[in-house]
Order: C-alpha cells, then sequence, then structure tokens
C-alpha cells in the first residue's frame, strides 16, 4: 500500500487517484519480488546452463549475463514492465499534485523560515542534476516551474512513497533510521554535535539523523532549491529541528574540522566518479579530527556475484541512471583513503532495517554477526538490508 505522507505536506487525493497510487505500488511491488524471483529462476534453469555449455564456463560478470539475457523473453517482459511501472510512479503523483499545487505551495511558505532554509540563487547546478531526468523522474530535481518552487519536491516525497511500495517506513526514512541506529549501537561513544547531509533531497533521511541524534545541529545541503523548499517545510511540521542549505557538495562553506559527521545516502551513486573523488575529500577537509563520513550506498560489484550484479546494474542500462555501475565498479576503501583517510579507519557493514521491529530486537540482530554481503542487500523487495561504508578521519 502506499503511504499517506505523514506531514502537513500530505494532500488530498480523490477516490480515482488514490486507486492509481495503490495500483502502481502493487505493480511495482509485483515487478520488483515476483517478476524479479520468476527472471531469475529462468536464468538459473535456461540461460545460465545454456551459457555454460557454450563457453565450458558461468558468466563471470554482471555484464555477461545481462547479455546473455538479452534475448530471453522473460527478461524482456520484466524489464518492459519495470520501465513502465517506473513512469507510471511519477504519473501517477503529478495528477493530485497539480491539482493542490495552490494550497500545497501556501502550506509551505507558511512552514518555511529563514531560520531553516538557506537559498544559493548564485548557485551554478551541476550537469548531473540540471541535464538529467534522473530515474526517469519529469523534471529531474531541479526544475523551477514558478518563483518559490516546490513542485519537484513534492513530486519525489509522493512518488518516493508510491515506488518503495510501503517498504521505507511511514516517514520514508528507514535508510537514515538504519544507519544511524546502527551507528549509535556500535559505537556508543561516538555523539556527534554538528551533522552534515550531503545530497539531501526532500530531507526524509535527514530527520532519522535529527531524531537520532536530537541535541545535534543537522544541516542537509542539495543544489537544487524546490527540494530544499520542500524539505524546510517538511521537517518544521513534524517539528524537527533540521537546517537546509542549497549548496554544492564539491565545494561547501562548512570551515576546515568543523564537522562530527558527514552522511549521505544514495548519493554518490547519481554523481561523476570525478566529482565523486572531489566530494570524499571535502567530505575529509570539514570534518573535524575523530569524525565520520558515513555513506548509505549500493553495494559494491567486487562482494557480490554476477547475477546480483546483473540485477543491481539494471537501473544504469534502463532508468536513466548513467553512473550507477560506474560508481557499484570502485573501490570504496580506496576513495576514502585517496581523499585523506587513513586505510585501517574504513569501516564497512550492512544493517537490517530498523524500523519494523524494536530497538532491543535490532542491536541482538546486528550484534548476531550475520549480515552477509547477498541478494537482499541494497535491492527493494520484500526482504532487505542496507549497505554502508565511510570512514574514521584520523585524530591525530
Ligand atoms: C538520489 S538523491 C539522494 C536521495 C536522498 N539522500 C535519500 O536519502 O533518499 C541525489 C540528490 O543529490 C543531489 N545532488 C546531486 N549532485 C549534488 C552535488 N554536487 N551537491 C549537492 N547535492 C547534489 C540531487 O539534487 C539529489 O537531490
Amino acid at each position: 500500500m502506499p503511504l499517506e505522507l505523514q506531514h502537513q505536506l500530505n494532500i488530498k487525493k480523490t477516490l480515482d487517484e488514490s486507486s492509481k497510487l495503490d495500483f502502481v505500488a502493487s505493480l511495482r511491488a509485483f515487478v520488483l519480488n515476483d517478476m524479479a524471483n520468476k527472471m531469475r529462476s529462468r536464468y538459473e534453469d535456461k540461460v545460465e546452463p545454456t551459457f555454460e555449455r557454450k563457453h565450458k564456463r558461468k558468466p563471470e560478470s554482471g555484464t555477461e549475463v545481462h547479455k546473455a539475457l538479452m534475448d530471453e523473453q522473460y527478461f524482456q517482459f520484466y524489464s518492459s514492465m519495470r520501465c513502465t511501472a517506473q513512469r507510471m510512479v511519477w504519473n501517477s503523483v503529478i495528477d493530485p499534485i497539480e491539482r493542490n499545487y495552490d494550497s500545497l505551495s501556501e502550506t509551505a511558505t507558511k512552514l518555511i523560515d529563514a531560520d531553516n532554509l538557506d537559498e544559493n540563487q548564485s548557485l551554478e547546478i551541476p550537469r548531473n542534476v540540471s541535464a538529467l531526468d534522473v530515474h526517469l523522474s519529469p523534471g529531474g530535481y531541479s526544475k523551477e516551474y514558478n518563483d518559490h518552487d516546490i513542485t519537484t519536491g513534492a513530486i519525489y516525497d509522493n512518488g518516493l512513497a508510491v515506488f518503495s511500495f510501503g517498504m521505507m517506513g511511514l516517514n520514508l526514512d528507514d535508510i537514515g533510521m538504519s544507519m544511524a541506529n546502527y551507528i549509535r549501537h556500535t559505537f556508543p561513544d561516538f555523539k556527534p554535535e554538528k551533522i552534515v547531509d550531503f545530497g539531501c533531497t526532500v530531507g526524509h533521511n535527514t530527520s532519522a539523523l535529527a531524531k537520532t541524534w536530537s541535541d545535534a545541529e543537522v544541516t542537509g545541503i542539495d543544489v537544487a532549491a524546490p527540494l530544499l523548499r520542500y524539505a524546510a517545510a517538511r521537517s518544521k511540521s513534524q517539528n524537527l529541528n533540521v537546517k537546509y542549505s542549497q549548496q554544492d557538495a564539491e565545494k561547501t562553506d562548512f570551515p576546515d574540522n568543523s564537522v562530527d559527521m558527514v552522511f549521505s545516502s544514495m548519493f554518490l551513486h547519481e554523481l561523476s566518479a570525478k566529482v565523486r573523488k572531489k566530494v570524499f575529500k571535502e567530505a575529509y577537509r570539514i570534518l573535524k579530527p575523530g569524525g565520520l563520513m558515513l555513506h548509505m550506498e549500493l553495494p559494491p560489484a567486487d562482494q557480490l556475484g554476477a547475477y546480483d550484479n546483473f540485477y543491481l546494474d539494471w537501473d544504469s542500462y534502463y532508468n536513466n541512471e548513467p553512473y550507477y555501475k560506474g560508481f557499484r565498479a570502485e573501490n570504496c576503501q580506496a576513495n576514502c583513503v585517496e581523499a585523506g583517510f587513513a586505510e585501517e579507519d574504513y569501516l564497512q557493514f550492512t544493517t537490517p532495517q530498523y524500523t519494523y521491529i524494536s530497538d532491543d530486537e535490532y542491536q541482538q540482530k546486528i550484534n548476531q554477526d550475520d549480515q552477509d554481503m547477498d541478494d537482499k542487500v541494497g535491492r527493494l523487495s520484500n526482504e532487505l538490508s542496507w549497505y554502508g561504508f565511510g570512514a574514521w578521519k584520523n585524530n591525530g
């Protein structure tokens, strides 16, 4: 079931609109669970054995699996259904947003104040954002349709509720909650006072940081103003103390050694390799010694098998995610080291979802230390876990 957003920017839908959202969310769940499982069976029962007979070995990479599957009708069916469902996600939310836009915009304007939103009109929007309707989302992140526009924020928030078919929690913040609580339980002495979320979009996961470390000063940065306006209103309506600032993560205005934690989720894979390196260096520059850089991301290719790599890289080919595959092929630890972090200060982990179990149960689960890298990691389906990596900035 798609969710009603749990804040004042939730929009009233007609019965037809709600039914459409329900249908699209169910379709996504069907494609990503039932059809995905069936495609894997087809691969194992038919495509892989055929490949093996021909090449006297199994496919060794995601690219080989992809090539081998290309002529398989079920792969074509799956891909076509998934692309259609993706477009339907955005299309299903645009009508109710358009119909309610005036009241939505008025509510947002009332909620935003100078304290929690800092716009920079002269910021140059990077090409990875301005020139791309990333994941087939119309207008991408930064398109502005009027002054003080919040359209792309509204599309993202409402769209994510449908896209995630109930798997991201009521506030769509399960990634942030899982990452933050993993760190809170694993490093109980780490109490960040100043946190920055790079590429925060509508602040749904930024809010999880503010909830977990309620005394911290939390700032979400992004290059896209319509997202940040929406994020500022969203957090305010939830009585969360989060600031939003329009900045490029490549070059922020935070002083050297001033931040305890730099966080991001699902951000790095939307950057070119060149920009990603600069972002790592920027995180290193602004972190205090003893501070933590933490990224939630797609799991790296070298830690998964050929089929899972094909499955995760699908978005690079069919979902307007041009940097996805390149990111997954990189070595996260080497990137951290290149940015200045010491090799031994690197960390990586997988975490179960925090949202749907008690805090005690969650703690027990992460202590069991059996969170292997498997086909549940980073893959939206009925059972999933998240991958995180990062590094501590050396104290001395
Ligand atoms: C996939 S979204 C991140 C999603 C969000 N963090 C979450 O938890 O779901 C990527 C975001 O990064 C922003 N972005 C892209 N390049 C950026 C840059 N150089 N600096 C800051 N934000 C950037 C985009 O505008 C977009 O909002």
